[in-house]
């Protein structure tokens, strides 16, 4: 099984993106919703958290890990990586590298939690796909509390959006990573307001188009993880009520949650 972590259903995102790339290919989903949000705590405590989700996926029987988590990914891949021999897959690199390769003028937005954008990680890993090019990053701590909400086309949100982009349009970025996997549920409120002209890199997607391409290219990881016919599973920590509403909107289908103590 492929395992996928976030702090909660944002990271649904990116399931529902592997799900459809990579059929046949079941998933084993954590979503740490008892100790959400993730962006606004430390990088211990979300290696922490990270170190225990990826041990519960790992004994669901999961043999590669997705985190599916930008928070997560800042803090805690290198740990992830240094301590287990399993495949770790994050959502930062696979976006890192989509916009160092469309941006025409290497002057590259970067939006995200406070934990994804102090981290600076981004920034690293877009210097290094791409010497001397230009990033600006903008923490936008409400906007996930807005998207639990529901809250995705509100006019409360639009001005919240457009004064969090607005210091990006006045750099004139020609490119924008959607650094948290709440975001893409905002694309219609963040487009508009950001520029018509400025292109939109969805981390979920990007992750997705990379696991497919590790897929094609490994043999023994496909045949490890080839298991059609077998079901997804869906678990969460806790169940607060908004989240089968926002499991049902990422996915357009009834997602069946269990609950897990992580
Ligand atoms: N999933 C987190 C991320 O991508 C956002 C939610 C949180 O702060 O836990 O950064």
């Amino acid at each position: 099984m492929i395992g996928i972590f976030d702090s909660g259903v944002g990271g649904m995102t990116v399931a529902r993106a592997i799900e459809q790339l990579c059929p046949g290919f079941p998933l084993v989903y954590l979503g740490d919703l008892a100790r959400t949000p993730y962006g606004s705590k430390s990088p211990a405590m979300i290696t922490e958290y990270s170190h225990r989700n990826t041990d519960f996926l790992l004994r669901q029987g999961a043999k590669l890990i997705v985190i599916a988590c930008n928070s997560a990914a800042s803090a805690a891949s290198v740990f992830l990586r240094n301590h287990y021999s399993q495949a770790i897959v994050d959502v930062i690199f696979p976006a890192v590298a989509k916009a160092a390769s469309v941006s025409a003028t290497g002057r590259i937005g970067v939006i995200g939690t406070r934990a994804t954008i102090n981290s600076g990680l981004y920034e690293q890993r877009l210097q290094d796909a791409r010497p001397g090019c230009k990033v600006y990053s903008q923490a936008c701590p409400l906007l996930v509390p807005l998207v639990e909400e529901g809250w995705l086309e509100q006019r409360e949100t639009k001005m919240i959006v457009k004064r969090y982009l607005r210091p990006l349009r006045d750099k004139q970025i020609d490119t924008l990573i959607l650094g948290c996997t709440h975001y893409p549920l905002l694309k219609k409120t963040i487009g508009p307001r950001i520029g018509r002209k400025v292109q939109i890199i969805d981390s979920s997607v990007e992750v997705a188009l990379h696991l497919k391409t590790m897929l094609d290219n490994d043999a023994r990881l496909r045949s490890e993880l080839y298991a059609p016919g077998e079901p997804s599973r869906f678990f969460v920590s806790d169940i607060p009520s908004p989240v089968h509403a926002l499991a049902e909107n990422i996915f357009g289908r009834t997602v069946l949650l269990e609950k897990t103590d992580v």
